[in-house]
């Protein structure tokens, strides 16, 4: 039988700095497989390292990937429960591969309210690969932009209730350390699979001005090729920033 051919890592003339991910499909591709929702999920954990691995070829610096929204606690439990474990196990499995490819791990979101087994594998990935600087993976975990806003405006509050910020002052920029995401630059392009024309309550703040991608794939199919293809894309867009 052929040797299935490895994409090949292409020359791409721009390549984003910052790229986040609405991972989506991963239900109705088990679906379509007649398998229940749950290998859907386990066959994105899949897509996540391929993913990661082509962020590192290509030397994106910051990948962002919308892991568990706050409207994901909707669901039933069952697939909670499965999410949270899959979550684990991915941390607890992957830190070792992550560490030796020099990535970084980080997470956004209030992650407080994550199971304590999650809580610990979390900051115990976080930590021992927060020397790294290679790509650093970011996970939305409990994440919804606008409980970060308000996470924010709590922020901006206090720190004018302290005496340390004039309201006056207040612009973007300032705004913006009050985010989650203060450590890290603006996503460049936010790419979406499944086909949906949604953002999902995802980084509204930090993508007003990214190039937006969407791919027709589920997150378990989309491979290496497919993201390629999506910086590809992004490469050959004017960025314009409001500007002419
Ligand atoms: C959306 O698909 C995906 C999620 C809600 C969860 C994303 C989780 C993973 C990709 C796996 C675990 C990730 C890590 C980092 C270990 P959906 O279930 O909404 O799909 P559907 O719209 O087809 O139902």
């Amino acid at each position: 039988m052929a040797k299935k051919e490895e994409p090949s890592n292409p020359e791409i003339a721009n390549v984003p700095k910052h790229i986040a991910i609405i991972m989506d499909g991963n239900g109705r591709w088990a679906n379509e497989q007649g398998k229940p929702r749950t290998e859907g999920h386990r066959a994105g954990a899949r897509t996540v390292r391929q993913v990661a691995e082509a962020c590192g070829e290509l030397g994106v610096a910051y990948l962002t990937l919308y892991a568990f929204s706050s409207e994901n606690w909707k669901r039933p439990k069952s697939e909670i429960q499965a999410l949270m474990t899959l979550l684990e196990r991915f941390l607890k499995s992957q830190t070792k591969e992550m560490h030796k490819n020099n990535i970084r791990l980080q997470a956004i979101g209030r992650l407080t309210d994550l199971p304590d087994k999650c809580q610990r594998a979390l900051h115990e990935s976080i930590e021992q690969t927060s020397q790294n600087d290679g790509l650093t993976l970011i996970l939305a975990l409990n994440y919804g932009a606008r409980e970060e806003i308000i996470d924010g405006v709590r922020s901006v509050l206090r720190h004018v209730q302290d005496g340390l910020l004039d309201p006056a002052m207040l612009d973007p920029q300032i705004f913006s350390k009050h985010l989650y995401t203060r450590y890290y630059p603006d996503p460049d392009l936010l790419i979406r699979t499944s086909g949906e024309m949604r953002i999902s309550n995802f980084l509204l703040w930090q993508i007003s001005y990214s190039e937006i991608v969407i791919s027709d794939k589920f997150w378990p199919e989309f491979g290496k090729d497919d993201f390629f293809k999506a910086v590809e894309e992004y490469s050959r867009r004017q960025r314009r920033f409001g500007g002419l």
